[in-house]
């Protein structure tokens, strides 16, 4: 296999006609706590990679069930692998964020109006792929002022995050797990199809029980017990 690219979290192997997503000990965060919307590595757990991907399985595999469309081969647990279709992602990269309540990056910008924990109806923002520039929010006019995505691929996007969401927040609510947001990532394979890609783990969302704030592995484990 050769490898493509180094992520903060993954590393990306060619292998033929796919990839293959190795899932590594590292977790995004700034000195040594944990905050999905980081843009660098705050530190590492042993069993992070593996409690990722099984996570990340666990919930393609019901994207699947449900007809929603994935990027989702196969995966290897042990190696901590998953095998994906390529796909190539608008500009250098968007990230979706679902939104259920304002916490996070939400209540740091629009805190002057925005109560922290304050629900929100499954909101959908846009984020550029650009450490150098924090990630900024962009609008779907912007989007497609700049030729990253026309109006129309917008509207899918949308409609694919609040309905992967969904999914990702019915399967928490039934370990009486409340999801307050999400963050994912798409792309097109050859065809044109949207696809979601990238992973679905701990790492990629905030989840609370009982008013308390779950860390990424406690989650996974939480998800993948059979109580
Ligand atoms: N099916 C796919 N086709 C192409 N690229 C993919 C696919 N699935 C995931 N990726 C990309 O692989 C990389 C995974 O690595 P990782 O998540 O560690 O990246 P990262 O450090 O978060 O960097 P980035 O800022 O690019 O996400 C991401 O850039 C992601 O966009
Ligand atoms: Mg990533």
């Amino acid at each position: 296999m050769k490898l493509i690219y180094s992520g903060k979290t993954k590393d990306v192997y060619e292998n033929d006609d796919h990839y293959v997503l190795k899932f590594k000990d590292d977790v995004t965060g700034e000195n040594g706590v944990f905050d999905p919307g980081a843009n660098s590595v705050g530190l590492t757990m042993e069993g992070a990679g593996k409690a990722g991907l099984r996570l990340t399985v666990f919930f393609f595999e019901k994207l699947k069930e449900a007809g929603i469309p994935t990027h989702y081969i196969d995966a290897d647990i042990e190696q901590a692998e998953m095998s994906v279709r390529p796909a190539s992602v608008f500009g250098e990269g968007l990230e979706v964020i679902c939104r259920y309540r304002a916490v996070g990056s939400f209540l740091r910008r629009y805190g002057k109006y925005a109560k922290e924990g304050q629900p929100l109806d499954a909101f959908v923002e846009v984020t550029l792929k650009d450490d150098e520039r924090q990630d900024p929010p962009i609008s779907a006019d912007a989007l497609e002022m700049l030729g990253i995505l026309d109006h129309e691929e917008y509207s899918r996007l949308k409609e694919l995050t609040q309905n992967i969401s969904g999914v990702v927040r019915d399967e928490l609510a039934k370990k009486d797990i409340e999801l307050y947001d999400i963050k994912l990532e798409f792309g097109r394979l050859d065809d044109g199809t949207i696809v979601l890609i990238d992973e679905i783990s701990g790492g990629n969302m905030r989840a609370y029980q009982n008013d308390d704030y779950m860390e990424p592995l406690e989650l996974e484990q939480m998800m993948l017990s059979s109580k």
